[in-house]
């Protein structure tokens, strides 16, 4: 059976990409597959955290993975940190990796060049997450599109691994939704919506309440025409609206668009369609919150599953690096 495994990080209130670009592929992607996925808390850390918050938004994004439909029965559900695989794996894989490709990383790039302390995690970063999908011998990783270059990584890392070393590590390929793989800022639409630019009025976030989310789609930049039509390039403001709408009602961009003749029906229709998204993950997550305790279970549970399968996996890497096994395992 093909097997999928994905991670989102905790470090922010999740916003609609993540939510559409991700968790709602993810969802459609465990009804044919044996999946994991990972809150990749160990990722959080390349800037500093403050523990208390970490802690809330850990399970916060434990949380909405259930709100959204994630069924911890049908699929394993777990913390990055409380399985050591990852943290064993990256490093053999920060050896296979070079310096030079690292450096090449756009993500890595962008983070760096904001003027804040730069960790030597957030250079290392691509060979943590590729640690996390060959931990799994994933097969396939359901992403955005902002992950295509560290998905590249990974694959490159398998291969080279492999090649080294003989056959250890099944080489994964990406899975992007067709629609809606990159969910562009309301306020930004050449650039992603993202939890770490600052750009309040062009994110929907999963606790914004119905009125904030109308605001913002009413809010949005269209482009110079009055043309309601898909063209991303041409017209990223609309285009992305539409994208939008296709991802919420399970259509595509092309069709959304029939029968709007003007900007301000189209973002009605926009507004609605979200909030009627957003509304019902939103209360589910909240009441999930009041039974921490349920929550943590289940991360429990998950990390006993997920341990079972990737602690063989990184044997099997260390013994064709030559590195001698404990006895009697
Ligand atoms: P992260 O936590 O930034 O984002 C989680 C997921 O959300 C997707 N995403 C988007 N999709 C569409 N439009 C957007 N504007 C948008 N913004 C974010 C991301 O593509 C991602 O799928 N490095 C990863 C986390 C990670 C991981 C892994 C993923 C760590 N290990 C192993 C897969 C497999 C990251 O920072 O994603």
């Amino acid at each position: 059976m093909t097997r999928v495994f994905s991670g989102m990080q905790p470090s922010g209130d999740p916003h609609l990409g993540n939510l559409l670009g991700a968790i709602a592929l993810w969802v459609a992607e465990a009804t044919h597959a044996e999946s994991l996925f990972c809150v990749v808390d160990l990722h959080s850390i390349t800037f500093p955290q403050d523990p208390r918050d970490l802690r809330a938004r850990t399970l916060d994004l434990t949380a909405t993975f259930l709100a959204m439909g994630l069924d911890p029965e049908r699929s394993i559900l777990f913390l990055q940190s409380q399985v050591p695989a990852h943290r064993e794996l990256a490093w053999l894989l920060e050896c296979t990796a070079s310096y030079g490709e690292l450096q090449r990383m756009t993500q890595f790039k962008d983070k760096s060049s904001r003027g804040e302390f730069v960790s030597a995690g957030l250079f290392t970063y691509p060979t943590l997450m590729a640690a996390d999908i060959l931990a799994y011998d994933a097969d396939q990783v359901p992403v955005g599109d902002d992950q295509r270059q560290h998905i590249e990584l990974t694959r490159d890392l398998a291969l080279r691994f492999n090649a080294r070393y003989g056959e250890t590590f099944v080489v994964p390929t990406g899975v992007y939704r067709t629609s809606g793989a990159r969910i562009m800022d309301l306020q930004h639409p050449e650039r992603k919506m993202s939890k770490s630019l600052d750009s309040p009025q062009g994110t929907i976030l999963l606790s914004d309440d119905d009125a904030a989310i109308a605001r913002k789609v009413k809010r949005a930049v269209t482009d110079a025409d009055t043309d309601v039509r898909y063209d991303p390039e041409a017209k990223p403001g609309v285009s992305n609206l539409l994208s939008l709408l296709a991802a919420c009602t399970d259509s595509t961009p092309e069709s959304a668009a029939a029968g709007f003749e003007r900007y301000g029906d189209l973002k009605a229709a926009v507004a609605e369609a979200v909030v009627e998204f957003v509304r019902p993950v939103r209360s589910r997550r909240a009441e999930l919150l009041d039974d921490p305790t349920h929550l943590l279970t289940i991360l429990a549970d998950g990390a006993v599953r997920a341990d079972a399968i990737a602690a063989p996996i990184v044997r099997r890497a260390e013994d064709a690096m030559g590195f001698l096994l404990r006895r009697g395992i």
